[in-house]
């Protein structure tokens, strides 16, 4: 028996045809002896009929079939009787009245329910277990067409532009600068490894040397880093380099990727240019260098209010050095006591000393600190925050870039009680694209007492801040983006380094990398850049990220057809094991078990 049709194509038009179909069984129903079975494949459902009174033998055999059995059927297509046409199906006119039944498979009763509401419920690690039957879930499905189209969506689009896609190794050399690596033991060498590639930066810099201009790839990438519904060990990026551009073109060809997309998956317009917002600008405004644009509660810098506050605490952050910000999460005054003990505690695991607030409530400020408020500070605190009845507003007194993280923080969860209440809709499809640029090039890494790269070591600096490379590093912006949909962080990239004397001078005086260990780990890529190195730029984005923003989830993994737990584990195939003594001798390595 030979598919002629797949699940959801047969309708009235298709009257009196002879079809065979094949796929699942969704369901099956008795009624009074006749037996309705709703067949599933990949498109669709058809309705397939039994009934004993045409052919009881083929009954009673399709009576034994379970739900998820793997079937085919054939049969004429013929009306549903008035009043059971299912409008709601495209499928919902016909029936195919069954007169020949293959079972292909009988399957066992499956782990959970597999509608999309059902396979919600249960436990994200029994559906990580049974991958297979959670993926048969119409929005797991989808959630891997979207995928699909977006990559194709891509590499029609750079196709269009004359970029070229160029795989590159997998297996890379260790450079122990970025995130924690994969190491991969050489059989050959013993003693030596390779590194999993934590992205093609190298490479696709070293193919603008050799004279590609433009590149990309939807490239695997590997990272050993603590893992988030964002975050997996090994994850895509579209990973792209153009030679002979600056800044000015890199937003417009990425704008016009992502229109791309949007209209060929989602089939929805989005406006550009979009915004552009400079890394402080960002962090001032809303506590982080990846602000959710699609609602206010903005940050408020009180710092020059309380400088001379009869609030010890105030006062003296602000003698420090320090700032105090504030939100007023509008309409929040009715947050219970967990709230309220959760949101402090968020705050002091981000280094918070405390989160100051006033619950405004019956016209009165309720509040541990407001008794050490004169009659100036409240006033300015009314008008700089607009505050009303039914307002709650949280402070934070500490080092301008923690109290940044607090409240940004603080903001978040804030906008997600309000939410809960009712008092604020977000809403997934509202599309809030942003360019965040103007980062510092480098930051003070206290514990390593030397300048560590913001983003990575081979991004340009803006032209007009060179001369401050030795003077004053930190002041130092770098030609550097980062793209920002509703609060995620879905791509970065900048203006790269293209004079191999300037790009020393970053790793040995700036960054303070000895010169034998730049020889050593970057060598190759200075001697590449002295015979003739174009200028250059590119960026990568997560398509993970991106297919889950497109899917409105936001987690990755509903994204990735098999990821791996939050504790690096993949529950079907049970990875990672242990491994035989023999294997580990051919590797030249011993291990040591921690207790
Ligand atoms: P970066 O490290 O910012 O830049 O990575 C680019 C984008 O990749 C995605 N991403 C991840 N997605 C899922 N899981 C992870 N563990 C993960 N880590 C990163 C993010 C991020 O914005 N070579 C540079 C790019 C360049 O300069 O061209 C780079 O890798 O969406
Ligand atoms: P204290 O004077 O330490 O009892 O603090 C009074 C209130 O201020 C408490 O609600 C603390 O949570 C809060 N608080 C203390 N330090 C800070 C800080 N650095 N930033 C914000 N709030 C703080």
């Amino acid at each position: 028996m030979k598919r002629t049709h797949h699940c959801a194509q047969l309708t009235a038009a298709d009257l009196g045809a002879t079809v065979a179909l094949e796929g699942w069984v969704d369901s099956i129903r008795d009624h009074g002896g006749i037996l309705f079975i709703d067949l599933r494949d990949r498109k669709g459902i058809t309705q397939v009929k039994f009934d004993p009174q045409d052919n009881a033998d083929l009954a009673a055999r399709a009576a034994e079939l379970k739900p998820e059995s793997v079937i085919a059927v054939s049969g004429q297509v013929v009306a549903r009787p008035q009043g059971t046409v299912n409008a709601n199906l495209p499928t919902g006119a016909i029936e195919v009245n069954g007169t020949g039944l293959v079972v292909h498979n009988i399957a066992d009763t499956p782990p959970f329910p597999l509608t999309d509401a059902g396979g919600d419920k249960v436990n994200e690690d029994l559906r990580l277990t049974y991958r297979y039957m959670d993926l048969r879930r119409p929005k797991m499905l989808r959630n891997l067409q979207v995928r699909h189209k977006a990559a194709k969506a891509i590499r029609d689009y750079f196709d269009s532009q004359e970029f070229i896609e160029v795989e590159t190794p997998a297996l890379f050399k260790s450079t122990p600068e970025g995130a924690r690596e994969y190491l991969v033991p050489s059989r050959i060498h013993p003693g030596e490894f390779y590194a999993l590639s934590q992205s093609p930066q190298q490479f696709k810099q070293i193919l603008m040397v050799a004279g590609v201009e433009r590149y990309f790839q939807i490239a695997r990438c590997f990272r050993d880093e603590d893992l988030r519904a964002d975050r997996q060990m090994e994850f895509t990026q579209v990973d792209v380099e153009a030679s002979f551009i600056d800044r000015e073109d890199v937003y417009r060809l990425f704008e016009g990727m992502l229109q791309k997309i949007w209209k060929d998956v989602l089939n929805v317009d989005i406006a550009t240019p979009f915004l552009r917002m400079p890394y402080g600008e960002a962090m001032n405004r809303f506590g982080v260098d990846k602000p959710d644009l699609r609602f206010g509660i903005e940050l408020t810098d009180l710092s020059e209010t309380f400088k001379d506050s009869a609030f010890k605490v105030f006062q003296a952050t602000v003698a420090g050095g320090g700032v105090i910000k504030a939100i007023n999460a509008k309409g929040l005054a009715d947050l219970t006591q967990g709230e309220l003990k959760n949101l402090e505690d968020i705050a002091k695991s981000l280094g918070a000393k405390g989160l100051a607030f006033i619950r405004v409530q019956g016209g009165e400020w309720k509040s541990p600190i407001v008794k050490f408020f004169s009659d100036a500070e409240k006033a300015a605190l009314t008008e700089r925050l607009g505050i009303e009845d039914g307002d709650m507003v949280f402070f934070a007194a500490a080092p301008w870039e923690q109290a940044c993280a607090i409240l940004g923080r603080i903001r978040l969860e804030s906008a997600q009680l309000l939410v809960k209440r009712g008092k604020l809709t977000i809403r997934a499809d509202d599309w809030k694209f942003l360019w965040v640029i103007e980062f510092p090039l480098m930051s003070y890494d206290e514990e390593q007492g030397r300048f560590v790269a913001t983003h990575h070591p081979f991004t340009a600096p803006v032209p007009e801040d060179i001369h401050l490379l030795d003077t004053d590093p930190k002041a130092v912006r770098g030609q550097h983006y980062d793209l920002v949909l509703n609060g995620m962080e879905l791509g970065g990239g900048s203006i790269r380094i293209h004079q191999p004397a300037v790009q020393k001078k970053v790793f040995e005086d700036v960054l303070k990398i000895p010169a034998d260990v730049v020889e050593s780990r970057f060598g190759y890529m200075l001697k590449a850049f002295s015979y003739g190195a174009p200028p250059h730029g590119g960026i990568a984005f997560g398509l993970d990220r991106l297919c889950a923003l497109l899917c409105g989830t936001t987690s990755i993994r509903d994204v990735i057809a098999f990821p791996k737990t939050q504790k690096g584990q993949c529950l079907m195939t049970q990875s990672p094991t242990p491994v035989t003594a023999k294997q580990l001798k051919e590797l030249h390595i011993n291990t040591v078990i921690p207790e």
